[in-house]
């Protein structure tokens, strides 16, 4: 089995850049093994070292198996690596970092980049796929398995430790999980990381805004953040990702094609335009149902009262609803009651694959939140109630769906 497995890594892997960070542990000798895996299957391998790393392992032996120069040091030479590292991050598909110590783990959740390794860690782009060892007293930590979690529910991907004996003496977690299962786990993930290739995803993000006059505006309390979060989900598995956000302080995500608008006008312009050649659309805008009749061309002034006419602005879901073709369409639903019956209602009405209903009330769910707590609704009957996660690991179970989705198509030709 554990060959078959090898077999599918290794077709994967070719024609694969790999970084290969090592830091400084007993298991870092194991890390030589890993590069000739690696290199055996087609990769290219570069080898990044901390400096603590070098007194476990020679950088001539890693140099010798990768057939590239090592790099070691933040400050070696002219500076030159200083910019290489972002170079090398832009390059690789894959970041491995095996052993991981207990302080490599810790730095990164803190965003501390004292070495070449950390600069290049926070940096990367790439999946990156850690494979810690330590002694066991040090992996249960709290602070270590705090950091490990928040790791994870960034998007970090994990592998082992195993239980055995250590170099220490003493028996328990921490062991460095076997080279082959590194190996293999490196082949899960790119091979996960390919799986959308060609496919096109478009995704709407935030919140729109609509004017009532050149001071002030209607609009509510999404940060965009659950959109970025399927957006950037969707360009690790290789898609090609049309974001349309309204206002939001998000980073744009790496790659993805990203289109600005305000209103819900303008999203709706912004969507329609690339509806048509999507596979995926998913909407989690929350957009204005009503915009002022008329925006005043001046400041409104003060008076004893004001009264606001709004007019509906168009249900940009609902359009896609009744354009649908080849399609996969996902709606979100905010939701503060009935949210079963409400989030039924939306997912019939507006034609939907599935929809994604949060109650907005709940604590940790819904706006500006950076976890959230939902249920999904398909349209052929079923439903799943998740547990409250970071945002970003909903984003990884809801394209799972999506998966789930087009396999069923492909198996029935539809
Ligand atoms: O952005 P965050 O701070 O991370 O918050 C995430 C979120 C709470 C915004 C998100 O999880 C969410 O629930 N998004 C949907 C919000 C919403 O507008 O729900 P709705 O029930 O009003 O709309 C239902 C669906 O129709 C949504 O997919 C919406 O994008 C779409 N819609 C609604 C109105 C409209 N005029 N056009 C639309 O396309």
């Amino acid at each position: 089995m554990n060959m078959e497995k090898n077999k599918q890594s290794n077709s994967i892997l070719a024609g694969k850049f790999i970084l290969l960070g090592i830091t400084g542990g007993i298991a870092a000798y194991k890390a030589a093994e890993l590069c000739r895996l690696f290199i055996k299957a087609g990769a290219s391998v570069r080898v990044i070292m901390t400096p603590a790393a070098k007194e476990f392992i020679s950088p001539l032996t890693l140099q010798t198996l990768s057939k590239h120069q090592v790099y070691d040091d933040l400050f070696a030479g002219t500076k030159r690596y200083t910019v290489e590292h972002v170079e090398l991050t832009k390059a690789a598909d894959l970041f491995v970092v095996a052993p991981a110590t207990a302080n490599t783990i810790s730095k990164i959740a803190g965003g501390i980049a004292d070495n070449l390794l950390m600069t290049t860690m926070l940096a990367a782009r790439c999946p990156v796929l850690l494979a810690p060892a330590m002694n066991t007293q040090m992996y249960q930590h709290p602070a270590l398995l705090e950091n490990l979690r928040k790791l994870r529910a960034w998007g970090y991907h994990q592998v082992g430790p195993a239980i055995g004996e250590l170099a220490c003496g003493d028996t328990g977690a921490g062991k460095m999980a076997p080279v082959e299962e590194i190996f293999a786990a490196a082949g899960r993930i790119l091979r996960q990381n390919s799986s959308w290739q060609g496919l096109k995803v478009l995704i709407t993000a935030g919140p729109t805004r609509e004017a009532i006059d050149p001071i002030r505006f209607i609009t509510n309390h999404s940060s965009g953040k659950m959109g970025y979060a399927l957006a950037e989900a969707a360009l690790e598995r290789g898609a090609s990702v049309t974001l349309v956000s309204g206002p939001t302080n998000l980073e744009p995500p790496r790659g993805a094609d990203l289109i600005r608008v305000n209103t819900a006008q303008q999203m709706y312009e912004a969507v329609l335009e690339h509806f048509d050649d999507a596979h995926i659309v998913i909407k989690t805008a929350a957009v204005a149902d009503y915009r002022p009749a008329v925006r005043q061309k001046e400041k409104i002034k003060k008076g004893e009262s004001l009264t606001l006419e709004l007019v509906p602005n168009p249900d940009i879901l609902a359009t896609l609803g009744k354009r649908k073709k080849q399609q996969i369409l996902i709606g979100f639903a905010a939701e503060t009651n009935n949210l079963e019956q409400n989030a039924l209602r939306k997912l019939k009405q507006k034609n939907l694959d599935f929809i994604v209903a949060n109650n907005v009330t709940q604590e940790g769910a819904g706006f500006n939140t950076d976890t959230n707590q939902v249920q999904i609704f398909f349209a052929g009957g079923d439903s799943k109630c998740l547990e409250l996660m970071s945002k970003k690991e909903l984003a990884g179970c809801l394209l799972q769906e999506v998966d789930l989705l087009l396999k069923e198509r492909n198996t029935t030709g539809s």
